[in-house]
């Protein structure tokens, strides 16, 4: 807010992204009010309320198009609103083809590393271009002004800021890439890459999480389109337009405003200990995460076997708890994970388990984050084994939760994250053996340790908190927007 005050009094604010923050759903008859299991949605909403924008976003709910007015906008958060939310309607064709197709059949296996095959279609990469225009038209009819500031989020989004240019060629175009850039090679097996790296440069900004995805991304450009690049100012100029690659690690609200409905640890701990039916001593472990092949769920199960394996006397003295919120759900590799995770954990607990203990437990469900926050208070180990990933905010939201400042992180060396928290126990998911000790480490480890190692990453996530993210952000969008009314005024 301090940063949009001093800098950009005058400016209109305008994000957009695939996944709007409420949904709306039917629910017997009443209209149920869901938020998403999304790292972009816990991270942004706070910095809306802060600063008062329109978000666009694509309408899913079945219950959506009930609570909208004439221009399909509502002011939220229902409970206190402070922005305005504006949805845009996609039919079954074009959600199959530019969210479920291209989006996530196509670049997200293509982003992450973890040999699953991209598949591209090419009626999807027609629909992915129709639903990029659909968000741009509606950014221009969002604009009050000539000169708005948009925050782009995402890769489903990689045309939006050309589109947005060529309409309001005034506005300050950021686009935030919360996924990795793979390694220029990776890259040019997208059939329309050029199209893709025209479209992102557009950008005044192109963010990602850590400079490593910057290097790759200027890599990529290098290789395929004739622009003139200068490595120390991370400027890329193409088509006579400047754009810059910067790294903004993303963060969480800090404090986190759902903690102030939190009872304190030892009451969470007794909530989830009862509803799991576990003894007092018992060791908790926790996984959160949607059912995602990037999400390395089945290595960390296979860690366990490890443990189990190696140290039999730790059987029976803890229970891994998963949560895996349902995600695309209609994509063969997305139901096949769900269908390996429901066959692995049930033979691990016959394996491992008896009649009053089952070593994991997985809930495969939507949880609210209030419970998700309860369950990171009662854990005494969290564990983060990506295969590869942008940032991930539950180790941070982890991390938040623990005021108590105990609880061990182990955490992947593959998520951006652990650039930064590097008091957690940090692993290779692809070695099972290695992660089975170090979560026998992690039981094993006494409390002043976790208490160093967690009041060290307390540091790091509370001033690294996400309105420091968007403040950058927003700040070098007001320099960028300074110079631009200096040299063209209006
Ligand atoms: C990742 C993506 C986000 C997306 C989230 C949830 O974090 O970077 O853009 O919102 O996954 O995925 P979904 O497909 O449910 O929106």
């Amino acid at each position: 807010r301090l940063v949009i005050d001093k800098e950009l009094p005058d400016a209109q604010i305008i994000l957009v992204s695939n996944r709007e923050p409420y949904i709306h759903n039917l629910r017997d008859g009443k209209i149920d009010l869901v938020v998403p299991a999304s790292g972009l949605v816990s991270a942004l909403e706070p910095v809306m309320r802060a600063c008062a924008g329109t978000w666009i976003a694509h309408g899913g709910g079945t219950a959506d198009r009930m609570v909208v007015d004439d221009d399909n906008r509502i002011r939220v958060p229902p409970d206190k609103p402070a922005y305005t939310l504006s949805r845009v309607w996609l039919s079954e064709e074009e959600q199959q083809g530019y969210y479920l197709g291209f989006a996530n059949d196509g670049l997200w296996p293509l982003c992450h590393i973890v040999f699953t095959r991209p598949v591209f279609r090419e009626s999807d990469w027609e629909q992915y271009k129709a639903v990029n225009q659909k968000f741009a038209d509606r950014v221009c009819e969002e604009a009050r002004r000539p000169d708005p500031i948009v925050l782009i989020q995402d890769y489903h989004l990689a045309l939006l800021p050309r589109m947005v240019r060529q309409q309001l060629p005034d506005a300050t175009i950021i686009m935030f890439w919360h996924i990795p850039w793979p390694n220029s090679e990776v890259f040019s097996i997208c059939p329309w890459k050029e199209e893709i790296l025209d479209g992102l440069l557009g950008s005044s900004i192109v963010g990602f999480h850590i400079q490593f995805h910057c290097n790759n991304f200027i890599e990529s450009i290098d290789r395929f389109l004739e622009s003139r690049i200068e490595r120390e100012h991370s400027a890329i100029t193409f088509g006579g337009q400047t754009t810059l690659v910067h790294p903004y690690p993303i963060s969480i609200d800090w404090p986190p405003s759902v903690l102030e409905s939190q009872p304190p640890v030892a009451e969470c701990r007794a909530k989830i200990f009862e509803t799991l039916g576990l003894p007092e001593d018992m060791r908790l472990l926790v996984g959160v995460e949607r059912m995602d092949y990037t999400k390395g769920i089945i290595d960390r199960f296979l860690a366990l076997e490890q443990l189990f394996e190696r140290h039999p006397e730790w059987i029976g003295k803890l229970v891994f708890l998963q949560i895996a919120a349902p995600s695309r759900g209609t994509l063969p590799a997305y139901g096949q994970l769900h269908r390996e995770c429901l066959d692995f954990v049930e033979d691990f607990n016959r394996r491992f388990g008896n009649e009053g203990y089952s070593p994991i437990v997985l809930m495969d469900e939507h949880h609210n984050q209030g419970d998700i926050y309860t369950v990171y208070r009662a854990a005494d180990v969290c564990v983060v084994s990506s295969l590869h990933d942008g940032m991930n905010l539950v180790a941070k939201e982890f991390v938040a939760a623990r005021d108590d400042e105990q609880g061990v992180l182990i955490l992947s060396t593959f998520a951006g994250a652990s650039r930064e928290l590097l008091d957690a126990l940090i692993v290779n998911p692809y070695d099972p053996t290695a992660m089975g000790e170090t979560i026998y480490r992690a039981v094993s480890m006494p409390e002043q340790e976790q208490a160093a190692r967690m009041m060290r990453m307390r540091e790091v996530v509370s001033s690294n908190n996400v309105y420091r993210w968007a403040g950058t952000i927003l700040q070098d969008a007001a320099r960028i927007r300074k110079r631009s009314r200096v040299v063209d005024p209006v």
